[in-house]
C-alpha cells in the first residue's frame, strides 16, 4: 500500500517534471571514471604510498589483516590530518570462509574524565583549549596500536611479524616524502592552533615558516617513535618509553591521560551488527559506534518502497531518505552510546518491525518537524579527521577500516619528542547533554563523559554480501556523521540504482541529522527544481553547499575481478596486482 503510494509519487515526479515513464529506472552516475582493476588484491586508501604499502604485504604473503595494519601505520606518517597512531577506530574483518569480526580500538576517556569536565562553573561548555576539541585535555587514550596488535595476534596470516608491518612507514617518516599542494595548504589552514603547540609547530607548520607544494616533510621524531613500537612491540607505546613521554607530556600541560591510563587501555572485540536489505546481508560495526544501527534503521524503513523506480537524485526518494535519516539520527541521541556504560537496544532498533513502526510517522508529501520527531520507543531490557581503507588479498579475505583522530589534526597537540598527533576524541561525547559538538551533533545522558568509556562514533565500516553469502563489496567514509549518510547512499546505489563501486561512491549525496533540522547538500548535487520540489514538502536547505563525507571501498566483481574506488572528494589510491 504504501510501496505503491510512492511508486505513484515517483511516477507523477517523473512523468511531470521530465516526461518520461518508470518502465526503465535511470541510472544517474556522475562519475565518469571507471574503477582501479585488479585480478588478485587490492588496497584502496586516501594515500597512494600508504595503499602502496599495503600491495606489498600481500606480495610477500601477508593476509588482509597483516596489510591493513601495514597501511594503518603508514598513513600516520603520510596522511597526518587523520592517520594515526595517536586515535583509534574500528576494524570490521570478513574471512573468505565467512568468518566475520570487529575489532573496536576507539579510544577510552582516562579515568580522571566526568561528565561535567568539559563545563565551566557558569554551566558553559568550554570552547577551545581546555575543552573537548583544542589541547591537552581534547585527547582519549589512543586504541590504534592495540587495535592493531589484536588483529594480528589473532587474525594476521602469521607469515608476517609485528615488526615487518611497521618498518616499511619508518623511512616515509624518517627521509620525509614530498607534499601534494593539498596536504601543503592544508597544514598551513589548520596554522591557528597547530602553532600553539611547540612540536605541532615545529614538525607541521616548519617552525611558522609553513611548507610548499613539492617540499619533503621529514618526522624524526615520528620515525624514531616507530622503530621503538616496531622493536619492542605494541606494549611499547602502553608502558615503554613512548607511554612514559605522553604521561609526563600530559601531566606538564593540565592533560588528563597518565601512565595508569595508557597501561589499562584495551582493544575489544565486538559482534559485528548485521541486517538486510533487499535480501543482501549488510555487516557493520555495532556500538560504541552508531554507524551500523543508523545505516541498518535507515535502510529497513527505506526497503518498503521501491527506491530504484524514483531514481538516484529524485525528490521522491531525498524525501524519504531524509525522512528516514531524522528518525534514526533522532534515536543516536537518545538511545545510543559505549554499551559498556549504557544499555543500547541494538536489536530492537535494527528489527524491521521497529522500523515499521517508526515508518508509520513518515507522510508521502510532508517533511516531519525535527523538534517534534523525537525518539522511538524500544524495550530497553534486551539483555542486554577519520580515514577509511579497505584491503581485499587474493584469498578474497576483506577488512574494511576506519580510523580517526576526530578533527582534522586532532587536537593539534603533538606530544613533545614523539612525533606523534593527539585526538580530540573527547569531542565525540556529549559535552554537555543537548549542546551541539562539532559536527553539530546533539547528544543525550547516556553519552556523557565517563572516565575509562569510549565516546559515541558515527564512524561506519561496512561489508554487502550477495545472496550466495559472498562478499560483494566493502565501503567505509570519512567526515563524522557525514560518514553513516555517505555509507548508506553508497549501499543504496549499488543495491537499488545499479551503480559500480566508484560511481556509487562519487555520486552526489545528501544528509539529514535530526538536528540541526536541515538538509546538507552537496555543490552541484540537486538541481534547483528537485530543490523547489523538497521545500514544498517543507524541507529546508543548509545555507551553503558542500561535500558530505569522503569514502573508499573495493567491490569483488562477478568474475572474482577487485574494483577499488577512491572518492572523487579527496586524495588517494586504490592499487592492486
Ligand atoms: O568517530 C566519529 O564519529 C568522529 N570522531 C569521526 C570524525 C571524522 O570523521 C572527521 N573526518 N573528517
Amino acid at each position: 500500500m504504501i510501496r505503491a503510494t510512492y511508486r505513484r509519487v515517483a511516477t507523477a515526479f517523473l512523468l511531470i517534471t521530465f516526461g518520461i515513464t518508470l518502465a526503465a529506472p535511470a541510472v544517474y552516475a556522475s562519475a565518469a571514471r571507471e574503477p582501479a582493476r585488479a585480478r588478485s588484491a587490492m588496497v584502496a586508501s586516501q594515500h597512494e604510498l600508504a595503499s602502496k604499502i599495503g600491495v606489498e604485504v600481500m606480495r610477500r604473503g601477508g593476509n588482509a589483516v597483516d596489510a591493513a595494519i601495514a597501511v594503518g601505520i603508514a598513513l600516520a606518517v603520510v596522511y597526518p590530518e587523520a592517520g594515526n597512531i595517536g586515535g583509534g577506530g574500528f576494524m570490521l574483518i570478513r574471512f573468505k570462509d565467512g568468518r566475520t569480526h570487529a575489532i573496536d580500538y576507539r579510544e577510552m576517556a582516562p579515568a580522571a574524565a566526568h561528565r561535567d569536565i568539559f563545563v565551566d562553573k557558569d554551566g558553559n561548555v568550554i570552547r577551545g583549549e581546555g575543552g573537548s576539541t583544542i589541547g591537552y585535555r581534547a585527547s582519549g587514550v589512543p586504541g590504534t596500536i592495540a587495535g592493531f596488535e589484536m588483529a594480528l595476534a589473532k587474525f594476521g596470516s602469521g607469515k608476517l611479524k609485528w615488526k615487518d608491518l611497521i618498518e616499511p612507514s619508518i623511512p616515509l617518516a624518517r627521509d620525509g616524502y614530498v607534499l601534494t599542494n593539498r596536504l601543503a595548504s592544508l597544514l598551513e589552514g589548520y596554522k591557528e592552533h597547530l602553532s600553539k603547540y611547540p612540536d605541532s609547530n615545529r614538525i607541521f607548520l616548519n617552525n611558522g615558516k609553513y611548507f610548499k607544494e613539492g617540499d619533503l616533510f621529514k618526522q624524526p621524531e615520528l620515525a624514531m617513535t616507530l622503530k621503538r613500537i616496531a622493536e619492542k612491540g605494541p606494549r611499547e607505546f602502553y608502558e615503554g618509553e613512548t607511554a612514559k613521554l605522553i604521561a609526563s607530556d600530559m601531566k606538564a600541560n593540565n592533560g588528563l591521560i597518565t601512565l595508569e591510563d595508557l597501561k589499562n587501555y584495551k582493544a575489544k572485540e565486538r559482534t559485528p551488527i548485521r541486517g538486510t536489505y533487499r535480501g543482501h546481508e549488510i555487516i557493520s560495526m555495532p556500538p560504541p559506534s552508531s554507524g551500523g544501527i543508523v545505516m541498518l534503521q535507515v535502510l529497513n524503513m527505506l526497503e518498503e518502497w521501491d527506491i530504484a523506480s524514483m531514481g538516484h537524485n529524485s525528490a521522491a526518494k531525498y524525501h524519504l531518505f531524509t525522512e528516514a535519516s531524522r528518525r534514526a539520527f533522532a534515536d543516536r541521541a537518545e538511545y545510543m552510546a559505549d554499551p559498556d556504560f549504557a544499555d543500547v537496544p541494538a536489536a530492537s532498533l535494527v528489527s524491521k518491525s521497529y522500523a515499521a513502526t517508526r515508518r508509520k510517522g513518515i507522510e508521502p508529501k510532508k517533511a516531519s518537524l525535527s523538534r517534534e520527531v523525537k525518539f522511538g520507543e524500544v524495550s530497553i531490557s534486551e539483555g542486554q579527521d577519520t580515514t577509511h581503507y579497505t584491503v581485499v588479498d587474493p584469498a578474497g579475505n576483506v577488512v574494511s577500516n576506519t580510523y580517526t583522530i576526530n578533527d582534522l589534526y586532532g587536537s593539534r597537540v603533538t606530544i613533545k619528542g614523539t612525533g606523534i598527533l593527539m585526538n580530540d576524541e573527547m569531542d565525540d561525547f556529549a559535552a554537555r547533554p543537548g549542546v551541539p559538538n562539532l559536527f553539530g551533533l546533539v547528544q543525550g545522558e547516556r553519552n556523557k563523559v565517563e572516565g575509562g568509556k569510549r565516546p559515541l562514533s558515527s564512524m561506519t565500516p561496512t561489508i554487502v554480501l550477495r545472496k550466495d553469502g559472498s562478499v560483494w563489496f566493502a565501503v567505509g567514509a570519512r567526515g563524522g556523521p557525514r560518514i553513516i549518510s555517505a555509507v548508506m547512499q553508497t549501499v543504496i546505489n549499488v543495491i537499488d540504482h545499479g551503480m559500480n563501486i566508484q560511481q556509487a561512491i562519487d555520486a552526489p549525496r545528501i544528509h539529514h541529522q535530526w538536528l540541526p533540522d536541515e538538509i546538507f547538500h552537496e555543490p552541484y548535487g540537486l538541481s534547483p527544481d528537485t530543490m523547489a520540489i523538497m521545500r514544498g514538502f517543507g524541507h529546508k536547505f543548509a545555507d551553503r553547499p558542500g561535500n558530505i563525507a569522503s569514502a573508499t571501498g573495493i567491490m569483488i566483481g562477478n568474475d572474482g575481478a577487485r574494483y577499488g574506488a577512491i572518492d572523487s572528494r579527496s586524495d588517494g589510491a586504490a592499487i592492486g596486482y
